[in-house]
């Protein structure tokens, strides 16, 4: 069970404060952090603390100073599906950054990570492993040897230096866009958070090796087709996600076990123990950890997604991040389900999140907790029918001979009951079973076409 014990070591407010300290000590200018969704544009949410400084990477605007710092608000649900599977991967998240547009170099960024993280921080040397940019030949990279030079200058011995490729240390976002190489720290949390293979290292899988700040020599524009250009200057970006750093810092198990969700937890824990609990339903695997701890951790990640999108003003709806938002709603309703939980519950997990956060929230956010609890609780309650009904249908569903379940099935059960295929698939996939998409498409397609010829004969079209 994930830990509900008071964290000892650095609260995440004391963190942030030692991060700003540190970097205004080195001449870095705060940037207030950006909203999570842009006005005016619902189509996407901050994903990364540079994103607000785009005009300055590339040149295009002068920035208030050449060293700039923030603490940005990101949420990434992409990967959504791979929460609490892990004990490292939030949706939401705080991003601490620190940047050079144009000013310091590679080894200035090096140093003074590692000076934060030895001296005020007061991590173990030992503990620490960094990867580089091995280089590729397609595009014309080689082996970033200065960071190597750099990591070795300070103590980080050769063993504990991991070149990985272009898929994991040339830092692109995700499409066009300012990029570059990049050398990752990771804190090594020692073999009971491994999977224990002789191969385990930077880059595995497993909790062992947690990856605490990506450190990006951004001097490349990429555009649409992956070709490179040079940025009219030689940037630093980085980026250390607080909640990793916190459970290091603060000597938990995961990044769901940290101070800011410690109240949830409880929350939940009492929940769970209230005696409105009907039979838990965990009989699906999921490893490496237990169904019920993957649960807990859906539960607060989401809600306190949606607590924050609420705040940036999106609320879950039909397109764009007001989608994303009640996805996550409806994930993590479903997994109050699978806990045996009497729905709505999600909503009171709120309030104990808001105020875990209260060093970050501004004035009129607080006065907009409540409601925004209601709001959650409504979008709940809506789906609960819709939840109950949907995992009846799925629970009986069959795969075909080739061991697949038809995608025109989930198509039904969308059409139908409402129930979103992209949740179908996963409860499925816990029952060890995949869907054939090829069927799901000409369903579909199908149905828009009866519904066109009946919407003609009534409209006498
Ligand atoms: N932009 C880099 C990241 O988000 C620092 O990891």
């Amino acid at each position: 069970m994930e830990s509900t014990s008071v964290p000892h070591g650095y609260s995440s407010p004391e963190i942030v404060a030692r991060y700003r300290a540190f970097f205004q000590a080195h001449g870095h200018t705060e940037l207030v952090g950006s909203p999570l969704a842009v006005p005016g544009n619902s189509t996407s949410f901050v994903i990364a603390g540079m994103q607000p400084l785009l005009p300055y990477l590339r040149g295009q605007q002068l920035p208030p100073s050449t060293r700039l710092l923030s603490l940005q608000r990101c949420l990434r649900s992409d990967d959504a599906d791979a929460v609490g599977s892990n004990g490292r991967k939030n949706t939401f998240f705080f991003m601490l950054g620190n940047w050079s547009i144009g000013d310091y170099n590679k080894g200035d960024a090096i140093e003074m990570a590692l000076s934060l993280l030895l001296e005020d921080f007061a991590l173990h040397q030992s503990t620490l492993w960094v990867t580089v940019f091995a280089g590729d030949s397609e595009l014309g990279i080689p082996l970033d040897e200065t960071a190597v030079e750099h990591w070795l200058r300070l103590g980080i011995p050769y063993e504990r230096i991991v070149p990985l490729g272009a898929e994991d240390n040339l830092w692109t976002m995700g499409g066009p866009g300012p990029c570059g190489p990049c050398s990752e720290i990771y804190v090594d949390r020692g073999l009971a958070f491994g999977c224990g293979l002789p191969t385990c290292r930077p880059g595995c899988a497993c909790d062992r090796f947690l990856e605490v700040w990506n450190l990006v020599f951004m001097e490349y524009e990429r555009f649409t087709d992956g070709s490179l250009a040079p940025l009219p200057q030689r940037n630093i970006d980085t980026g250390m996600g607080l909640e990793r750093i916190a459970s290091v810092l603060q000597g938990v198990e995961s990044a769901f076990s940290i101070d800011l969700y410690q109240p949830a937890l409880s929350r939940l824990n009492e929940q769970l123990s209230e005696g409105n609990r009907q039979r838990p339903d965990l009989s699906m695997p999921v490893l490496p950890v237990t169904p019920e701890v993957r649960a807990r951790r859906v539960i607060v990640d989401h809600v306190r997604a949606a607590l924050f999108a609420g705040l940036a003003g999106v609320l879950p709806g039909r397109d764009g991040c007001a989608s994303v938002v009640r996805r996550l709603i409806r994930r993590a309703a479903r997994q109050g389900h699978l806990l045996g939980l009497q729905q709505p519950f999600l909503n009171e997990l709120v309030v104990p999140l808001a105020q875990a956060h209260d060093a970050f929230l501004r004035v009129e956010e607080r006065a907009q907790v409540s409601t925004l609890a209601r709001m959650i609780a409504d979008e709940e309650r809506r789906f609960t029918y819709v939840l109950a009904r949907g995992l009846q249908y799925l629970a009986h569903l069959e795969p075909d001979q080739q061991g697949h379940i038809p995608g025109e099935r989930l198509f039904v059960l969308h059409a139908e009951k409402g129930f979103p295929p992209d949740l179908a698939a996963e409860v499925l996939a816990e029952r060890g079973l995949s869907v054939d998409w090829s069927s799901y498409e000409p369903a579909l397609a199908e149905h828009r076409r009866i519904s066109r010829l009946s919407a003609a004969r009534h409209f006498g079209l």
